[in-house]
């Protein structure tokens, strides 16, 4: 087969960029015998790989990641010079937004390095997730910098990385994968590739252009589905009526080859993907002359949850007699999403920015977050722990349900807490028992839509 061997027993790849997606990709391959070398720029990554030192919260990932540098099944550098030794080159640089603007920077890098060490008959796969265009506009002329032609010389292909943070090694074997090449040859060897390493269904596109635009129509749609869910929540709550009932109700309906899939409300939308892709696919279309109305709307839905939130807060103390500036207010979970410790793009800091600002006393507890990175973004010291940041609360905000949060009896601290508290339900969706347990208890509800 042309760019990969068809003696597939020995593939060989090296990932540029050992970031997040990078680690866990090279761990997966190293973890299927695929002999790999990950290469990145920052030095003090590598050396903390090497000293078996991972920064990523992901389950697993260490023990994978550490398991295949201690077989030498997978080795770090950051030295370029690593790829003229493998078989298939799979790039996953970061690749952020600045107003709406990819910032192609490190892909450029990435793509610069590699035209020096590309050898004739490499596959060449991008990860990182582009603007439509990217892979035929910008990473093959880069590449072909060097002398080689693509489609030729060497094969290029677009395999976007559809894994979500907390389940990203299942995910990573388990999704089919997309594969989107420059020519049928580079299509037939990324999809060889991916088989023969981690035995996931392929789904060939038609061209790279294909494959770039499915991956941020994925997240398109599950942003704007968000935002209708915090949308429906508003109006469900103004109706007082369970946003969840209703979601899980309409759920049932069949529609398509599936049913309605209305995803959950929650206090706001945050991460590194779901803020920025919807903005790489809206200045996409701009460029090729189409408004994309929905884009900016969900955006702007999504991102004044965390002033919802305040805002219910605010009218919960407000009902209890208290006024937002003489209260306390606990805060459970600060990552953007439930069961990790990830702060990127949080939704919780606009949340406790506008606390403090309307004079609220702030205390914050996440027992997954890295305390030091808490009080350097928020400038707020968590607590040790949660009884410490509950003490006197007037108000306890759940804002990422991590189930480590089960073991918090708020009942039984009832008596430490403000003899009028309010628990704010951003994200845990308590069942209708615990809800009515709290108020039995003398504690005020309140949740997003609820
Ligand atoms: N994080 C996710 O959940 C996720 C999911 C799907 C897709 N993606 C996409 O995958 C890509 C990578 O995301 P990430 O979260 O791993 O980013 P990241 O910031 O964690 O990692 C990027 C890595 O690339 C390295 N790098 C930068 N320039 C380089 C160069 N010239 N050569 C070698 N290494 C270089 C950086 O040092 C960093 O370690 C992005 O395009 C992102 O949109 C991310």
């Amino acid at each position: 087969m042309k760019f990969l061997s068809e003696q597939g027993d020995n593939t060989s790849a090296a990932v540029i960029g050992m970031g997040y997606v990078g680690s866990t990709v090279a761990a997966v391959l190293a973890g299927e015998g695929v002999d790999v070398v990950g290469i990145d720029v920052d030095p003090t990554l590598v050396a903390q790989l090497e000293r078996r030192h991972c920064r990523f919260s992901e389950p697993g990932l260490p023990e994978l990641l550490f398991a295949g540098l201690d077989s030498g099944r997978l080795r770090v550098t950051t030295d370029y010079r690593a790829v003229a030794d493998v078989d298939v080159v799979i790039i996953a640089v970061g690749t952020p937004v600045r107003d709406t603007t990819l910032v192609d920077t490190y892909l450029r890098g990435a793509c610069r390095e590699l035209a020096d060490h590309l050898r004739p008959g490499q596959l060449v796969i991008v990860k990182s997730t582009v603007p439509p265009g990217t892979s035929r506009s910008l990473v093959a002329p880069l590449l072909a910098g060097g002398g080689l032609v693509p489609g030729e010389d060497f094969g290029l292909a677009f395999c976007p990385e559809r894994l979500a943070e907390g389940q990203a090694l299942r995910e990573l074997r388990e999704f089919p994968i997309i594969v989107g090449g420059w020519c049928a040859d580079s299509t037939a060897a990324a999809g060889a590739f991916w088989q023969r390493t981690i035995g996931a269904e392929i789904i060939p596109c038609g061209s790279l252009e294909s494959a770039e635009v499915m991956k941020l129509a994925s997240n398109w749609w599950i942003d704007h589905n968000i935002a209708l869910a915090n949308e429906l929540a508003k109006l469900c709550g103004a109706l007082d009526v369970d946003v969840l009932e209703v979601v899980n109700a309409a759920n049932t309906m069949r529609k398509g080859s599936g049913n309605v899939n209305i995803l959950l409300p929650s206090v706001g939308v945050g991460g590194s993907c779901l803020t920025k892709d919807p903005w790489m696919v809206w200045r996409s279309a701009r460029d090729h002359g189409i408004d994309l109305a929905t884009v900016p709307a969900a955006r702007q839905v999504n991102d004044s949850m965390p002033a919802y939130t305040v805002d219910l807060i605010t009218e919960e103390l407000g009902r209890a007699g208290r006024d937002l500036a003489d209260a306390k207010v606990a805060v459970l979970g600060v990552a953007f999403k439930n069961n990790t410790g990830d702060l990127r793009a949080t939704p919780v800091l606009p949340v406790v920015t506008k606390l403090r600002q309307g004079g609220a006393e702030v205390a914050l507890f996440d027992p997954l977050a890295d305390a030091a990175e808490v009080e350097k973004l928020f400038g707020l010291a968590p607590t040790a722990t949660a009884q410490e940041a509950l003490a006197g609360a007037d108000c306890v905000a759940v804002l990422a349900r991590h189930d480590v949060f089960d073991e918090i009896d708020l009942v039984a601290l009832r008596p430490s807490l403000a003899s009028s508290c309010v628990i704010v339900d951003g994200r845990a969706y308590y069942s209708r028992e615990t809800i009515d347990r709290f108020r039995r208890h003398g504690f005020a509800y309140r949740g997003i839509g609820r």
